[in-house]
């Protein structure tokens, strides 16, 4: 789900040029490691987008295993399919309404459920994605996510709600990103009766870009943020985001190297549900 909104082909185009790092081994180590997926699992990928990290994690559950991707991008979901060989199930679906859109076989039949770098789409309804996932899970079975936590584009986010309220516009009922701390998140899944482990923290991790800040923006903000204004408008707004940004997120050297960087922070952790 790579917003909580459906993507068309242009737009999984642009997302995959200027966001394709967001499925680098390098960025996704941590939260599979975490997953641990084991021989034989049935692991459900919540988000799945273009199915790069299912794959992955239906090699290690192997043949005996079983995979599931949702996502709400039909676009995504059609690229991961045709990578798939058919041996991975995939769903379109909001992962907000798991229960009410979901096949009632899917209920309580997974021993995992994962996500990476989508929870932070779903400020429609964070409570109802985390009520998904223990409708989803077998009794003892474990959730492992990690996404946008407190903090995650700092700088950015400021620069894109000044930008709005310039204009006379409030910012806040257009912005679409939930990112919650560690505490409040750990408050969430006790409340929705999941089992939070003690490892759920927030991790900086400064996120160098393929391209411009305005690329970044192109992908993210101009159909979420800036969605009501006219092309000409979203083109000058989003060079006022970038020219306000520059100072703390773009770097030049010496020798005319030069380039962007956004600070991306992660909330990872993992919870169980009770046998
Ligand atoms: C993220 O992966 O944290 C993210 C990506 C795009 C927009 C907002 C957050």
């Amino acid at each position: 789900m790579a917003h909580a909104t459906s993507l068309s082909n242009h737009q999984s185009e642009v997302y995959a040029t200027n966001a394709s790092f967001v499925y680098s081994a390098k960025y996704t180590h941590a939260v599979l490691s975490l997953l641990d997926p084991q021989p034989g699992e049935k692991i459900i990928d919540l988000g799945c987008g273009t199915g790069d990290l299912t794959l992955k994690i239906k090699d290690a559950v192997g043949d005996q295993g079983e995979v599931v991707g949702v996502d709400s991008s039909e676009s995504m979901l059609s690229k991961a399919e045709s990578a798939s060989d058919g041996n991975i199930t995939y769903l379109q679906a909001d992962i907000q309404d798991l229960p009410k859109v979901l096949d009632a076989k899917y209920k309580g039949a997974f021993d995992a459920v994962f996500t990476s770098a989508v929870l932070h789409w779903t400020k429609r309804d964070p409570r109802g994605v985390v009520e998904g996932i223990s409708w989803l899970l077998k009794p003892g079975g474990r959730f492992v996510f990690e996404f946008g936590g407190f903090g995650n584009t700092v700088g950015i986010r400021s620069g894109i709600h000044q930008v709005l309220r310039d204009k006379g516009v409030d910012p806040e009922p257009l912005d679409p990103w939930y990112f919650p701390t560690a505490a409040q998140y750990t408050k969430l899944l006790k409340d929705t009766g999941l089992n939070p482990s003690e490892d759920i923290a927030l991790y900086p991790r400064p996120t160098p870009l393929p391209g411009d800040l305005k690329g970044w923006l192109q992908t993210f903000v101009r159909n979420t943020f800036f969605a009501a204004f006219t092309s000409e408008e979203q083109e000058t707004m989003m060079g006022q985001v970038q020219d306000i940004c520059r100072v703390d997120n773009h770097w030049a050297d010496e020798d005319g190297k030069e380039g962007w960087e956004i600070m991306y922070v992660r909330l990872r952790g993992s919870a169980t549900k009770s046998q």
